[in-house]
């Protein structure tokens, strides 16, 4: 459906997680909890904290580092930054520009991206279109999070579930059709915004003392009701995707989704009829980080060689908005 397009390319990947580890056990001394419930229900055993100086520009940018290191690049030949985030360093400027002058990139148009958990994919459907325009050769797609610094550590229900860490790819203009980014399904739907949002902050509830007080600049979340969202509408996008680009579950090599909850996935994969062993899964070892888990996930799937030249990977994502898609890339 893409053919007369430019090709799209993935030149290289990277990420980057902070050195701390926060184990379960290390949560059950500050909030009322247990290593056994927190693996049973969401399969997380451990997550990174970043250190309280470092902030998520800082974390894209080692990211982006070592995916501009991958793909053989200088500072030069990236025109483009986009970050996915919802933990900015600041509600602006952007986390976008503050990584371009991190990196040290001379030309890079910088911006960031909010979709939350989906963010990254958003990104990446964002860089390949502007790749497309013709105004660009390569991007730098990044998605980051400092979601430690958004989480409210005396909420057992969901301070158990998150982590920090960021990932990176960049994209090329290419030419060879039929490899690289194919394509992208997303939806957003803002009727149930209230079922995963962080409430203060914005020019709705601006920062006071009583928002402070009231706890409203952390993240909340209606967990029951995200888990049936998450599986249906996971579900629902990878089966459009694939209905578009005339392929079969048989003929996708690896799925890397948002690495929510482990109890999520094999759902998924049960009414997908996807075996879950196609499936890469790291939340054991980092829990949810947000718009950096998917980038985080396939850059360890590539350095495993669990992705391999020709695969065809499927990518599933859901978060707050709400904000759910599917992108399909084929290894280069
Ligand atoms: N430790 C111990 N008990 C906990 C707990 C914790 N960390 N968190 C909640 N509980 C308790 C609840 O208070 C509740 O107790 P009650 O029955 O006495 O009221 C009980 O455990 C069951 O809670 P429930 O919310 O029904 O658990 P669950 O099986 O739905 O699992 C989640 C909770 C959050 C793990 C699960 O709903 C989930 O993963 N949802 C999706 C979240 C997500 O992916 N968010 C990110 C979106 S990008």
């Amino acid at each position: 459906m893409t053919s007369e397009l430019p090709s799209i390319t993935i030149k290289g990947t990277g990420s980057y997680a902070p050195q701390k580890v926060l184990t379960n056990d290390e949560i059950s001394t500050f909030v009322d909890t247990s290593d056994e419930w927190i693996h049973s229900r969401s399969g997380i055993k451990e997550r990174r904290v970043a250190a309280e100086d470092e902030t998520t520009s800082d974390m894209a940018k080692k990211a982006g580092e070592a995916a501009m290191k991958a793909a053989s690049l200088s500072p030069e030949d990236i025109d483009l930054v986009i970050v996915a985030t919802i933990t900015p360093d600041k509600p602006f400027p952007s986390t976008a520009c503050l990584t371009q002058h991190k990196l040290g990139l001379p030309k890079a148009v910088s911006f960031d991206i909010e979709a939350a958990c989906s963010g990254f994919l958003f990104a990446l459907e964002t860089g390949a279109a502007l790749l497309r325009s013709g105004n660009y050769k390569r991007a730098l797609v990044i998605g980051s999070e400092k979601m430690s610094s958004i989480t409210d550590w005396t909420d057992r229900t969901t301070c158990v579930l998150f982590g920090d860490s960021a990932g990176a790819v960049v994209l090329e203009k290419g030419t060879i059709q039929g490899t690289g980014f194919l394509g992208a399904n997303l939806s957003s739907d803002g009727a149930s915004s209230d079922i995963l949002h962080m409430p203060g902050g914005g020019s709705l509830i601006p920062a006071s003392e009583n928002s402070v007080a009231t706890r409203q600049h952390f993240l909340k979340m209606k967990g029951r009701e995200v888990f049936k969202f998450a599986v249906r509408a996971m579900e629902q996008s990878a089966v459009d995707i694939l209905q578009q680009h005339n392929l079969t579950t048989k003929e996708i090599d690896c799925i890397i989704p948002h690495q929510a909850n482990l109890r999520i996935i094999e759902l998924l994969s049960s009414k997908l009829d996807l075996p879950m062993d196609k499936f890469f899964i790291n939340l054991d070892r980092y829990g949810n980080t947000s718009a950096a888990s998917i980038p985080l996930a396939l850059d360890e799937a590539v350095r495993s060689k669990r992705i391999k030249s020709k695969d065809m990977i499927l990518m599933l994502a859901f978060g707050g908005g709400l904000t759910w898609g599917s992108s399909l890339i084929r290894w280069p």
